[in-house]
């Protein structure tokens, strides 16, 4: 490993992009007998769900019904906090199971796949990420969510989506200069909104990074009264063409509180579900992946979003096996960053609202 770290000789990793698992199609009596088993199944064993919007369908559904949570990744972190069953299964990503078990170690987590990784997590490596950290110790360390125990032990600060501008303007006020990883996308976007002083990890988000500008002028031509919505690990000229760029959630309550009828989105499709289910008389635009250098390998879905079924998730309750284990070191410093971005998302929306 070189002596010296800097962003620009920090070469993302090629990610290995799985394709989309295929899961057997459910009658309706099917699901319905498969969703009633489940609930029975979180009720014997004192357990809830928590989902991302990028899931199936039917799982967001399930989560609602049961008592369960549907929401960005800001949310179920603290979602889970405040609940009292003793098992919390995550249905999402690696991270978002890792979070819940940092947040509650004494509750059990599980996951219905535990290879449901994220393409920002796999681009930073905790060794090299740490190496990069010792290369820089006048900076503050802000890390995004999406990223594993390891490197947000190695944090001052974990931010989401959702939460980030708020976080990096107060630390811009105090004078501080960043050290952000992993998604170069988010931190250009951070930076250029907030002025503060960055060094970027060179990671992105294989779902959003194909996302393709030149086909989106297109697209708002044919569609020149609809509003583009915009997640914020899209490459800066998607954003730059955006009437809001946000967290899955900012980007759903757009579509609920915009007066435009049509609505072109930039995110993972699965976000559609809950768009359809709060206006379900809003026209929903999909933003292209093809045209220009297109790979589609996701095609605006997360393959490992999509290794969420409700086959796998009726398996852990029924065997307790995908539980998250954390050593218990990494798992204690990594709460503390995490910890702060919640303490600072509480004072802020009392901030708000008050
Ligand atoms: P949100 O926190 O906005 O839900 O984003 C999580 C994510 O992984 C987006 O790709
Ligand atoms: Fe990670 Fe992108 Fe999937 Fe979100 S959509 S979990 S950032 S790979």
């Amino acid at each position: 490993m070189n002596d010296t770290i800097s962003p620009e000789s920090i070469v993302q990793r090629q990610i290995q992009v799985p394709s989309h698992p295929v899961w057997p199609e459910l009658t309706d009596l099917e699901l319905a007998a498969s969703k009633s088993r489940i609930k029975k199944l979180l009720e014997s064993r004192n357990a809830v769900l928590v989902a991302h919007y990028y899931t199936d369908s039917n799982l967001q559904e399930l989560a609602e019904e049961s008592g369960g949570c549907v929401a960005d990744s800001l949310e179920m972190a603290r979602f889970g906090t405040v609940q009292s069953a003793k098992t919390l299964v995550v249905c999402g990503v690696r991270f978002m199971g890792e979070t819940a078990k940092i947040l509650n170690p004494e509750k059990r987590v599980l996951m219905p796949d535990l290879n449901a990784t994220c393409s920002l997590d796999e681009g930073c490596p905790a060794d090299a990420f740490s190496h990069f950290c010792d290369q820089h110790p006048d900076h503050t360390v802000v890390v995004y969510a999406n990223t594993s125990a390891a490197v947000k032990a190695r944090s001052d600060w974990v931010v989401t989506s959702g939460i980030a501008l708020p976080i990096l303007t107060h630390l811009a006020a105090r004078g501080e200069k960043v050290l952000w990883a992993p998604d170069k996308h988010l931190g250009r976007y951070i930076q250029r909104v907030t002025g503060i002083e960055m060094l970027l990890w060179q990671g992105s988000c294989a779902v959003h990074e194909e996302f393709k500008s030149i086909a989106l002028e297109r697209i708002r031509r044919l569609h020149p009264e609809a509003a583009v919505l915009v997640h914020p690990e899209s490459p800066e000229a998607v954003i730059d063409q955006a009437d809001v760029v946000g967290s899955t959630t900012a980007l759903i309550q757009a579509v609920k509180k915009m007066k435009n009828k049509s609505f072109i989105v930039a995110t993972d499709s699965g976000i559609f579900h809950k768009m359809k289910q709060l206006a379900p008389e809003k026209q929903l635009i999909e933003a292209p992946t093809a045209g220009e250098g297109a790979t589609c390998q996701s095609c605006a879905h997360c393959p490992w979003m999509a290794m969420n079924s409700l086959q796998n998730l009726e398996q852990v309750l029924l065997t307790g096996e995908n539980e998250i284990e954390i050593d218990p070191e990494i798992s204690r410093r990594a709460r503390l960053p995490i910890q702060r971005m919640l303490d600072f998302a509480r004072s802020h929306q009392h901030e708000k609202s008050g």
